[in-house]
């Protein structure tokens, strides 16, 4: 039987056990953090945010080391963030964007992990995007064209990733479920 728990609501068993991490990746306001946080409740598992984890190691915003030490500082970073991660227990990682461009980052990710590429169109990227202005790579042009511009060149990296589902406006769940399912499609083949 489902346990009501302290909210009120039901606990409804994890619809699989996971034996590695579900790593989300894709463009700068696809929802990873979003879809990912709601996707570890789901599957009853810890949630964490690379981009999170790296301004907790240097003790400052994503912004600020971009202005202060630079892109190529961020992205070692990045790179040494989710290798750590992925040595980790299975969980639910959200990566930024330009995470999965890196060779080493991708070839770590698929040896202990599950990709999910969480596609949008551009325009409701550049919706979600416009909310926050803490996002160094948009702050230098128009945000619609960088995104295309940056679509472009990362997609075919994305496109490498083990799932892909569409992260279209509307509830939240109704892509969580989408992963959920996949996922057991996966597992099934
Ligand atoms: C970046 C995406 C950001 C963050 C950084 C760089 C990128 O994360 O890592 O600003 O290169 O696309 P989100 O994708 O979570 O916004």
């Amino acid at each position: 039987m489902d346990k009501v728990n302290d909210e009120g609501t039901v606990d409804v068993p994890p619809p699989i056990h996971l034996e590695k991490s579900i790593v989300l990746v894709g463009l700068m306001g696809a929802g990873k953090t979003t879809i990912g946080r709601r996707l570890a409740k789901r599957l009853g598992v810890s949630f964490i945010d690379a981009d999170s984890e790296i301004e907790k190691a240097a003790g400052c915003s994503i912004k600020d080391i971009f202005e202060c030490y630079g892109e190529a500082a961020f992205r070692e970073g990045e790179r040494r963030v989710i290798c750590r991660l992925m040595a980790g227990p299975p969980q639910v990682v959200a990566t930024g964007g330009g995470a999965f461009m890196d060779a080493e980052t991708r070839r770590r990710v698929k040896e202990s992990g599950v990709s999910v590429w969480l596609k949008a169109d551009i325009k409701t990227l550049v919706a979600r995007v416009s909310k926050r202005d803490t996002r160094p790579l948009l702050s230098t042009g128009d945000p619609e064209a960088i995104l295309r511009d940056l679509a472009e060149k990362r997609n075919p990296f994305y496109a490498e990733a083990d799932i892909h589902v569409e992260s279209r406006d509307g509830p939240h769940e109704t892509v969580v479920e989408a992963v959920v399912e996949a996922l057991k499609k996966r597992r099934a083949a």
